[in-house]
């Protein structure tokens, strides 16, 4: 079994935070693998924005996506902060669910895993990217909850967004992220499944690395 966790589950549900403290915790990498789909979307939102280009093997070879010191690099420069942009976030739906943006990243997210023992976050690791994951969890959380804390997130009433939106928004993405054709969000069928509207991020966290130590 390859050292690998793979903690999948829809927008919101605490995936990133609940990694990054488990990374911590074993001394593992962390690799969030929607910052890859997110940097894909930049790049395309910074180019023609032709749904082919999305196709166009020699583009997609063309963009250089790095990982350092907590930082998202896209062609050499720290994306971090850009992709996380609301307008990035409407997209990346869309860039997600073509074929050779998917065939893409998920070559350079085995590429990484493969190095050394990695937690990676996302919607597809445990049924695609590494279905010989050691440990796969599928974190839910009911729908409002996650709105919440992701418009919490955003600074809440200061955000100059409804909750009403942000929850359509949620439901928007998770819709489109849970049809498409390819690798769609969905639990592997050897997956644990923890529904966290009753646990804290830590709590989370610690069942993981309890369950995680006891396989190692
Ligand atoms: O996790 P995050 O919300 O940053 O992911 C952004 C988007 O990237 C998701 O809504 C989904 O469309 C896509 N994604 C994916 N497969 C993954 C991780 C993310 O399709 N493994």
């Amino acid at each position: 079994m390859k050292q690998i966790i793979a903690i999948d589950g829809p927008s919101g549900v605490g995936k990133s935070s609940v990694s990054k403290q488990l990374a911590k915790a074993l001394g593992w990498t962390y690799l969030d693998t929607g910052a890859t789909y997110r940097a894909v979307t930049l790049a395309w939102l910074r180019s023609d924005r032709k749904v082919e280009r999305l196709a166009d093997g020699a583009w997609l070879a063309g963009l250089d996506i790095d990982f350092r010191e907590g930082a998202v690099y896209l062609n050499g420069e720290d994306v971090s902060q850009a992709i996380r942009t609301e307008e990035v976030t409407a997209q990346v739906s869309l860039v997600s669910a073509q074929s050779g943006v998917r065939a893409d990243l998920t070559r350079l997210q085995r590429k990484i895993g493969n190095l050394r023992p990695c937690i990676l976050d996302g919607r597809d690791i445990g049924t695609v990217v590494f279905p010989d994951a050691f440990l796969k969890v599928f974190l839910t959380a009911g729908e409002a909850v996650r709105a919440r804390r992701r418009w919490t997130q955003l600074g809440g009433e200061r955000s100059g967004r409804s909750f009403e939106q942000v929850l359509e928004d949620q439901r928007v993405r998770d819709r489109k992220d849970a049809s498409r054709s390819l690798a769609p969000l969905k639990k592997a069928d050897d997956a644990w499944e923890l529904d966290t509207d009753t646990y804290d991020q830590d709590q989370v966290a610690a069942l993981i690395e309890r369950e995680a130590r006891r396989r190692l």
